[in-house]
Parts: structure tokens; sequence; C-alpha cells
């Protein structure tokens, strides 16, 4: 049998609504076989192409039929579910009836339409259906009497790296075990439900029960379905009976798997988490990724002895079969069409084309039924002689420890017991046998109440349906609601309740909706705890509902109200269908989150996607944190770049300054905090789950070690704020000094630090002030010095007196250094006299651009100790201490947001917008210190102008005082020109900067100034642009900046910097 690559396809589905709202770019070209991305942030680069068997444009070109099934429109290259399967499931089906095992499976990250290929949606069914559908059309076609099939269906998930049998009720705590056939070698899941099925009906209920039981267990344990891997493994057994009598069984085991998302989840951020390795959040995909890898490299040839590594996960144990094994194989690779998604589908494809050199030897299963038999009985008797006398002897092992021996002995008897047990039932096997297993499963089949399914009542009765993140899990449970009441809560209450539910923030008696002929109404029960939210909003007491309202139970338990008895809405301006994002989107702007879409730039869209993201994790970690009294809250906080540490920031960034999406811990006890980057968080959460199961399990978890909590994390200082120091001055050799505003991440006023930046010599004595230079250029290509002195700070938070510092990175001698003040102690106004004398060996131009619209981002920090908290404060539990928190902060925040909108005298409404201006308030303080920079030393320039105009005066009035006969031009001529080393014009230049200066500081409060109108009178006669000049607005003034800084590099003749001055004019 020759080698056979596996088969790889790639296709790509349409922009989502998300995606469409925001005017997504297209990435993904298809021709042929050739798919090709570009990348977005390089317009000019070649695409990088790909090969693959199959290439499904599934983007455009559709149009959907009246039944729902979506076709191509028009002659256009339109990959419907049909056509897919033609290629891959009708193959898959073939080679079944051969008797080969098959293998497909769905990579790509999470929404990039893994399950529409494989599952499908609606009347829009996948390859998993259709070929079930028509195995059993091909089956009942069969009119041959010595043939019979045997169909069994199976359906598990692997999730943090347990299996749980998804047809069955009762899965054993931390999953099913995965034994090994001491025989094969192959892996197998123990004691996993196999339903013999008859007919595609059966699967199909089956197929319900199995999501349903998904859905459950992704609410009621808080599991994130995009992180499991689902697998639906198909038996098919065809027995011939020849003329003779004797028997054979061809046989097939087809695995269908539906894999977790591929996305990173930020791996940069989780870093530097000291419990970083103790989530396996991807463990099976990273080790499918390694035993890819491997296969690949083996079969071409590149390395010799190359271990497989299989055993490193449950799912390439499972699989082990499908990937360079006895299987034919298939690869779907699912594909984001949309521009922010580059990243990922980049390293989709990749993935795939790695996985496409992958060889498999399959081989048909067919042997006479009586050998299958007498196989298995001397295995049988094999298998018993190696437990009999003491059971399995080993052999030392290299390396081994004598416990490591004595484990690996257990578990290869348990193997082997395991295996006699599954040989037996096999022996057990016959017609007969089938024929009666079938009609039990039939029976069981039959009883399945898939909730969902009762059309007709949905007609006349109101109810309940769920929402759920993954699309595939919402619109799969469904409550009815009865007239009168119908209560909801913990199924040990009692009565128990109609509506169980369970998971965290449920309470035993949680709420109860009354039903009156379809006038809906629900009530939150026992008031303090239960948490309930009506579109958004918190339930208190009790409320009408409307047809399409949406419910969340707790943290997670999200439902829509459908009520065909009165079928008004609340809102008419609710889409058509009330989706799981919607419903997120809506608790996001109640908490005070920009949703909104309109012209964001591509990082503000990626932040905005993280706060969806991010937001229901948060308050499931409070919830977890209120249940295991942790005496912890989180919080989403959105740090602007400019608060960012190390902020490189350039003018010409600045205006596409994203935020960085950041939990903050805090310690409800002593107030102490910290920030979690969004990678690091999602790592947490998963930890912080996996320690709820435990507790939900019944493990005592009220001990855990400290080093293995993930809610306990050592004391760090805290970033109080930073300030944005602009270094414009050193451009022209000025010294600059200053009272900085500290902004926390809020954009609110922490705090003052005042600083000075002297160009010095390289021992840091200050250079003298005549080094004042007119045109920066002249700085250049020679060394540079200057001196950062961080003198004292103001801080206002009393509870930061225990200590502050002030850290800085910065580029010294070309490499980029840390540097950090003493840390002063005992005070709120610290005087910290730090200096720090920074060289810059050779000046080059990029040096002055620095200079010109960069910064060095000074960041404040609190020391925090763990201090004993108020013992009154020990009395209360977490959730007490929650409310108490946030009764404080909501105080602050109203105060604030009314500080706010007195300053900016911007009328919005509260709530929303207060929050909305948080995410760029630091860019607003951070924008404002800079053009306070460039006032204070346009106006340290204005002076030295000054100064050089009251030397010219002077030299041109010695002059005229000489006696006629001593008048020589020449000297008087170098004299003049040293002072003013520039030309009219340029002195005009100046002057106009002068002027805006003087606009500037009316309209911002600044150290007062002197006032040279007189001169300045004098200077606008010569200046007749001046006077247009005149109306411009401060926020003019950076405009006009930019678009100098623009031409900067080139220095700019003066008639061409008049220019861009007066074309900065012409945009009022
Ligand atoms: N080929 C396609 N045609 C139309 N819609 C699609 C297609 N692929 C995916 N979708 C839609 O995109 C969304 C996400 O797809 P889904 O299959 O659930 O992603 P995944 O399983 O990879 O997380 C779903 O709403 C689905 O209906
Ligand atoms: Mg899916």
């Amino acid at each position: 049998m020759p080698d056979e690559s596996v088969k790889v396809a790639v296709r790509v589905r349409p922009f989502n609504q998300r995606e469409k709202d925001r005017s997504a770019k297209l990435i993904i070209k298809m021709q042929g076989q050739m798919t090709s991305i570009s990348n977005p942030e390089a317009p000019n680069e070649e695409p990088k192409s790909f090969s693959f068997d199959y290439s499904y444009w599934s983007h455009d070109g559709f149009k959907e039929r009246s039944d729902g099934i979506l076709e191509p429109a028009g002659g256009s290259n339109y990959s419907s579910q049909r056509r897919v399967f033609e290629d891959l499931g009708q193959g898959v089906l073939d080679n079944a009836f051969e008797g080969y095992n098959c293998s497909l499976f769905a990579y790509g990250q999470t929404g990039s339409g893994k399950s529409y290929s494989m599952v499908g949606y609606g009347q829009n069914k996948g390859i998993v259906p259709i070929t079930c559908d028509e195995m059993f059309k091909s089956i009942d076609k069969n009119t041959d009497s010595n043939k019979r099939f045997e169909v069994t269906f199976s359906m598990l998930e692997i999730y943090n790296e347990q299996v749980r049998d998804l047809l069955s009720k009762d899965n054993p705590k931390g999953g099913l075990n995965v034994r090994q056939n001491p025989k094969l070698g192959l892996f197998y899941v123990e004691n996993l439900k196999r339903v013999p099925v008859g007919s595609y009906a059966e699967i199909e209920k089956r197929t319900e029960q199995g999501t349903a039981s998904r859905t459950v267990a992704s609410t009621n344990m808080n599991a994130t379905s995009s992180r499991a891997h689902t697998v639906v493994t198909i038996t098919f057994d065809q027995i011939i009976k020849s003329e003779s009598g004797s028997e054979t069984k061809k046989s097939s085991v087809m695995n269908l798997v539906d894999l977790a998302g591929s996305e990173r989840a930020d791996s940069t951020g989780a870093t530097g988490d000291r419990l970083k390795e103790g989530a396996n959040i991807n463990k099976s995909l990273s080790a499918l990724g390694n035993v890819i890898s491997a296969l690949a490299d083996l079969s071409m040839g590149t390395k010799k002895k190359i271990m497989v590594p299989y055993r490193d996960s449950i799912l390439t144990k499972l699989l082990q079969n499908a990937l360079g094994g006895n299987s034919k194989t298939i690869m779907i690779a699912a594909l984001s069409p949309a521009d922010i998604n580059y990243d990922e589908t980049l390293s989709t494809l990749r993935y795939a084309d790695r996985a496409k050199k992958i060889k498999n030897k399959a081989v048909v299963n067919e042997n006479p039924l009586d050998k299958l038999i007498r196989e298995l009985k001397e295995e049988n008797e094999r298998l018993k002689k190696a437990m009999e006398g003491g059971g399995v002897m080993m052999q030392e092992g290299a390396g081994l420890t004598p416990e490591e021996l004595e484990k690996m002995r257990k578990q290869m008897e348990e193997d082997i017991r395991a295996q006699l047990m599954a040989n037996q039932a096999m022996l057990a096997d016959n017609e007969e046998s089938w024929n009666e297993k079938l009609a039990e499963a039939r029976t069981e089949t039959d009883k399945i109440d898939t909730g969902g399914a009762d059309d007709k009542r949905k007609n006349k009765e109101p109810y309940l349906i769920n929402l759920n993140e993954d699309p595939m899990l919402s619109g799969v449970i469904c409550h009815f609601l009865n007239n009168g009441e119908t209560s909801v809560g913990r199924k040990d209450a009692s009565p128990v309740p109609n509506i169980c539910l369970s998971g965290l923030s449920i309470q035993k008696q949680h709420a109860v909706i009354f039903n009156k002929k379809g006038v809906i109404e629900i009530e939150s029960v026992s008031g303090s705890g239960s948490k309930t939210k009506i579109n958004g909003l918190p339930l208190t007491g009790r409320k009408a509902l409307c047809h399409k309202d949406r419910i969340l139970f707790g943290s997670n338990h999200m439902y829509v109200l459908m009520n065909p008895l009165k079928p008004d809405t609340a809102d008419n301006s609710l889409p058509k269908e009330i989706t799981w994002e919607y419903a997120q989107k809506e608790i996001a702007q109640v908490k005070g989150f920009a949703t909104g879409s309109a012209g964001l730039s591509k990082e503000q869209q990626i932040v905005q996607e993280q706060v969806l993201e991010i937001l229901p994790m948060v308050s499931e970690v409070n919830a977890v944190s209120e249940e295991l009294n942790k005496q912890k809250s989180f919080e989403v906080v959105l740090i602007s770049a400019a608060a960012q540490e190390g902020g490189d920031v350039t003018q010409s960034q600045a205006s596409n300054w994203t935020s960085k999406v950041t939990v903050k811990m805090k310690n409800l006890l002593n107030g102490n905090t910290w920030l979690w980057e969004r990678g690091k968080f999602i790592t947490r959460r998963y930890l912080i789950q996996e320690l709820y199961q435990k507790f939900l399990d019944g493990e005592d978890v009220s001990n855990i070690p400290k080093e293995q909590d993930p809610f306990w994390e050592p004391t760090e200082d805290v970033l109080i704020g930073t300030s944005n120091l602009f270094l414009q001055s050193l451009s022209y050799c000025l010294d600059f000094m200053d009272t900085l505003n500290i902004s926390d991440y809020k954009g609110q006023e922490e705090g003052q630090l005042k600083v000075k930046l002297e160009p010095c010599d390289n021992k840091g004595k200050p250079i003298d002030e005549e080094a004042f230079v007119d045109d920066p250029h002249e700085l250049l290509n020679k060394p540079y010095h200057f001196k950062l002195t961080v003198e004292t700070a103001n801080i206002h938070k009393s509870r930061f007196s225990k200590g502050i510092l002030v850290k800085y990175s910065v580029k010294n001698n070309g490499k980029m250094e840390e540097v950090k003040t003493p840390t002063v102690k005992n005070t709120l106004t610290p005087t910290f006299n730090h200096s720090k004398v920074i060289s810059i060996p050779k000046l080059k131009q990029e040096n002055l651009d620095f200079f010109e619209s960069g910064c060095i981002t000074l960041s404040v920090y609190g020391i925090q100790e763990d201090t004993m908290p108020d013992p009154k404060l020990l009395k209360l539990n977490t959730r007490e201490l929650r409310e108490a928190t946030m009764y404080k902060e909501l105080r602050n925040l109203t105060i604030n947001q009314e500080l706010r909108q007195m300053e900016t005298m911007e009328n919005t409404t509260a709530n929303a917008s207060g929050r909305r201006a948080t995410m760029f308030g630091n860019e607003i303080a951070s924008d404002t210190s800079h053009l306070k920079t460039e006032v204070v030393l346009l106006q340290r320039k204005y002076e030295r102008l000054q100064q050089k105009e009251r030397r010219m005066q002077q030299i041109c009035e010695e002059w005229s005082k000489k006696p006629d006969g001593e008048k020589q031009f020449e000297p008087f001529y170098r004299a003049v020109s040293a002072v003013a080393n520039s030309t009219g014009t340029r002195l005009k230049t100046r002057v106009q900067m002068l002027n805006q200066m003087l606009k500037l500081q009316k309209s911002v409060a600044l150290p007062s100034y002197k006032d040279n109108s007189s001169s300045m009178l004098r200077l606008q006669k010569d200046s007749p642009d001046l006077q247009r000049q005149k109306t411009m607005d401060p926020s003019m003034l950076s405009k006009a900046n930019k678009t100098s800084t623009a031409t900067n590099g080139k220095r700019p003749s003066s008639a061409e910097n008049n220019k861009t001055e007066s074309s900065a004019c012409v945009i009022q």
C-alpha cells in the first residue's frame, strides 16, 4: 500500500456582522488551488501564496434560497456546503465502504468557520450530517441479504486534558480514562458510550443530545467551548456472508474532529506569569502542532530519527491513527477573511501547509470473522497469562526510579485488564446481540428530550432560549414558561425549581417568572444575593419583560425571552436575531465601555473586541472570588498608550494611540492592586476555573499553598501614573524645567512631578546659554549629552505614602537603559533630586526627530506592602467587601465625572460617556502636556531671539556711533550675521511660531509670560501672514506643527517653510 498524503482543504467564510460594520478589508484571494493572503500593514508587499488540494471560496457570490440554503449566485465560484461534501465527504464515505479508516478534522481560530464546515448551521448542513445521511441512504439501498451493517456513534469532548462523554449523563470526576491497547499500541477511551444507530435520524438526535450536553457543561462549569475539541467517532462495519457461510468483516472507523480554536491567548502577555506552566490551556492543540511538524519532517526525510510525540496530549493519543497511521485523512483549514485576523490566518495557512506533507499508510480493514474471533481468543489467553503469577514484571528501565517503574507496571496491568474486558465484549458480539443492542439504544434515543425541538409549542407559548458565545451552542436550550409561576434556581432548593441552573452566582432560589396569558414579569428572589440582569441592567424587585428581552442569570446563563403571544419588543431598534454578541455589547455599554464601530483604527477595533471578550471573564472571576471568598476583585482597565511604560511615542503615532486591555486585581482588605496583562489574566482565569471545578468536585481548596493559588500574587510596586516629558528643547540646546502632571490610566490627575532637562557636557556639567542653536541641524554629527533630573513629586493619594519612586527607560549610548530613582519613603512629597546623564555619541537625524516628537515616559510607582487589614474588614466576606468598594468607587466616579464635565464643558450624558472619556482621557492629558511643553519651549526660543535682536540692535547702534572713517562694512556684516545666523525670512518664520504661541497661551492655562506686545507689533508689520494667523485656534497649532514635522529631515528652505505654514492656515 503506497503512502498517501493528508489532503488539505482551505475555506474562507463571509464577513460576519461585526466585520461588515467596521468595513473590514478582505485579505484572502483564491485562484484554482492557490490561496494567497496579503498583509494589510504592508500593501506593497507581495501576497504570500500557498497551494492546497482544495481551496473553497465561500466568502461571497452566494444567494439564499427560500429554504435558507446558500448556493452560488449566477456563475460565481462560491463553494456551498454541498460542494464541499461532494469533494471531501463523499470521499470519506467511499473509503468507509471500502474498509478504510478515515479522519476529517477542522482547524482554525474561533469563529473562522470550523463548525460551519463540519456540522453546519440550520439548513446549511455540514460534512458530518450529510455524510451520515448519505451513509444510511446507501445502506438502505442495499438489497443483498448476505450483507449487514453495524454502525455506532460516539461523541466526546476534550477540555483541559479531560475526556467527557457527551452522550452520557454521568461522567466521572477528572474525565474518562484514555488507555493504550497493549497489542496494537493504539489509544482509546475506556467506557466511552458507543451507541448503535440504525438511521440518520438517530444520529441527528444523538448529535443534538451531545450538543445540549456541551451547552450545559459550558454554561454550568463556565468552560469555554472554543477551548474544547469535539470528536465524533462513527464505526462502520459491514459483515458479508460468503456462499460457503463464512463471514467477513470490513470495518472503518471515522473520526470527525472539530478542533479547539487555534488562536494564541496572547502568549506574550502570559510569559512573565509564574503560574503559566500550570495552565495547559491549549496543550492538546500545541501537541497536535508538534506531532504534525514531526510527521512532516519524517515524510520529507529531512531528519531521520524523530520521535513523534503522540503521548504528549489526550488529543494526539486519540488521533494517532489519523495522523501518520492507518487512516485516510483530510484537514479543513478554516480562514477568516478580515484584515484584523491577518496574523492568525497566516499561521493557519502555515499550519495547513505543514499538514499536507504528512503521509499515511491506510489499509483496508477486512478480515474473516472466524479469524478475528480466533485472534481475539488467542489474545485473551495471552493477556490472562500475563496477568497470572503476580501480574506484569517490569525490566529495570533506563533512568526510571522504582516509583516510576511501579507506576508504569500498574498502568500496564490496568490496560491489560481493560483490554480483556473489551475483548470479551467483542467476542459476545454477534448478529442477535447486535440487534438487541440496537433496539435498546433506539428506545433510549426516542426518549431523549432535545428541548429546543418543539417547534409547534414555540408558536404558542412564551419561552426562554439560551445564548452562548459559541453560535453552535446558542438556541440549544429552551424553557417554556407555563401560565402562572416559573421558578428559577438551584436543584438543591426545596421545592426543586422549575428551571434548574447551576454554576456561579446562581442562588438556591434565584428568580421567579410570572406569565399571565402572555404578560410576563420577572422578580428577583432573596433580594440581596440574587444576580440577574435584564438587558444589561441589574434586576431589583419586579420588572415586566418584553419579547426579545435579554436575561442573564448569575454570571453565565444568558437567555432571550421569546413571546409569540405579545410579539412587541420594548425597543424597535433591536436586530432581527439577538445574538450573544449583542447581549454582551449591551452589558459592556451599561458598564461604560464604548462599543461603537465607526471610524476606529485597526488597533482600536482589536481593543474593542478584546474588551468584549474579557468582560464576561472578569465577571466570572469576580463571581468565583466571591464564592471561594478570596477577598479579591477584578476590573477591566484600559491603559492608554501614553500611560504605558517606556512609551516611545512619536507624534506621528499619536493619532492612533491605542489603549491596552488590562485587568486590575485588587486586594479588598488592604487596597493593594496589581495590573495583569490580558494574556496573563486569561491564563489565570483558566486556572481559576480549574480551581473552582475542584471546589465543585468537593475538594477542599480553601488552604491551597499561595504559590499555587491563581488569586495570589506577591506584592509589587503599583503604577500610580505616568508623565510624559517632551524633548523639543533639546533640539535647540535649551534647558527646560517643568512641573508635569502625573495621570493614571484613566487620565485622572494623581499628582505632579518636577523635572529638569539640561544639555550638558559628558560629565553632566550644564553648558552655557550661548550654546543655543537656532537650527537643530547644527547639532548633527556631534556628540550630545543631556541631563535628566527628577526633582520632586507631589502625590495626592495617601495610600501611596509608603514609598514612591520613578522609573523610565531611555536610550543611553545607543542602548536602552532602565533608570530608577531611589525610593523615598513615608511621604507624599518626595524629593528625589535624581539625575542621569544621557549621551548620544553622534547625533543623527533620527535623534532630532525623536527630540521633536518623542517623549520619555516617567512612570511613578508606589510601594505596596502586605499590611494587615482593618479588623473590621476581616469580618466581611468577599461579596460584602466588593459591595462596599463598589459603593465607594461609584461615589468617586460620579464626583470625577462631574469634575471632568465641568472641565471640558462637554454636554455629554453621564455613565457611558464618562467611561468612554477614560478610554481616551490619558491621551487628551498627554496631548495637553505635549502642547504645554511646546509653548514653554517656544517661549524660551522667543526670549533667545529677543536677546539676539537686542544684540543686533546693539551692534547697529555701536556701528552708527562710530566715526564714518571706521565704519567698515565687512566686520559689521560678520558681527550681525554671526548673531542672526539666519536670513530675514527665517526670522519671520520664527516669529510666526511665536504668534501661534501667543494664541495658544490664551487658551491653555500656563505659567505667565512676559508681555512683549510692542516688539510683536513691530514684527507683525513685516509679516502679512501673521494677520491671517491671528484667528488660528490652538488645535490648528498641532496641525501646523505636524505639517512642519513632516518636512523634517530634509531641512526645508525658507520658502518651503513659509508654504507649509500658510497651507496650515488654509485648513481653517
Ligand atoms: N462558509 C460559511 N458561510 C456562511 N457563514 C459561515 C461560513 N463559515 C462560518 N460562517 C459563520 O461564521 C460564524 C462562525 O463560524 P463557526 O463555524 O461557528 O466558527 P468556529 O467553529 O470556527 O468557531 C457562524 O455564525 C457561521 O454561521
Ligand atoms: Mg465551533
